[in-house]
């Protein structure tokens, strides 16, 4: 499994110990930033990695800013992303086995990194369960290939 992993300012520490987590796991990573903690906008981190997961690039998708709510919401813009917003790990659980999730978001300004790397573990450890949820999940999946959102480069022309 390859995961790709960003922040903006407001989640880099945490970011930086879920890398290392990574790495003692052995897991393959890409990291897209940001570099330091210069303000930037969560958007512009948010939307790449999502595109990495929803063609394939790469299997899952972290992504961690203040609170985790712009990186999700950005996120599931992305067509195939199912973005959960996680900061317990019952969550963390139950978003692999019912919603099948491909990416993670958490907030730096919400949970410590102590449980934010137990929580990753647990994502990326547990597997779909399929069955009734499989349906769930496949409706999701239906409304969007059947509503066309717009595309990332209109919504990027768009900003500012
Ligand atoms: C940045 O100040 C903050 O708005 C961002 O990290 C995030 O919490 C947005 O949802």
């Amino acid at each position: 499994m390859k995961v790709a992993i960003a922040s903006d300012h407001g989640g880099m520490f945490i970011r930086k110990e879920i890398i290392l987590l990574m790495e003692e796991m052995k897991i393959p990573y890409v990291d897209l930033g940001c570099e330091n903690s210069e303000s930037v906008d969560y958007p512009d981190y948010a939307i790449p990695v999502a595109e990495k997961v929803a063609n394939g690039e790469v299997d899952r998708g972290i992504l961690i800013c203040g609170t985790g709510i712009g990186m999700s919401i950005a996120a599931n813009k992305v067509k195939g992303i199912r973005c959960a917003l996680v900061h317990d790990m019952f969550s963390a659980k139950a978003t692999r086995e019912h919603n099948d999730t491909n990416i993670l978001a958490m907030g730096e300004r919400v949970i410590g990194p102590g449980l934010a790397c137990d929580i990753v573990k647990m994502w990326l450890t547990t597997p779909f369960i399929g069955g009734r949820h499989k349906k769930r999940v496949n409706k999701i999946v239906t409304y969007e290939s059947t509503h066309e959102l717009k595309s990332n480069e209109v919504y990027i022309l768009k900003a500012d």
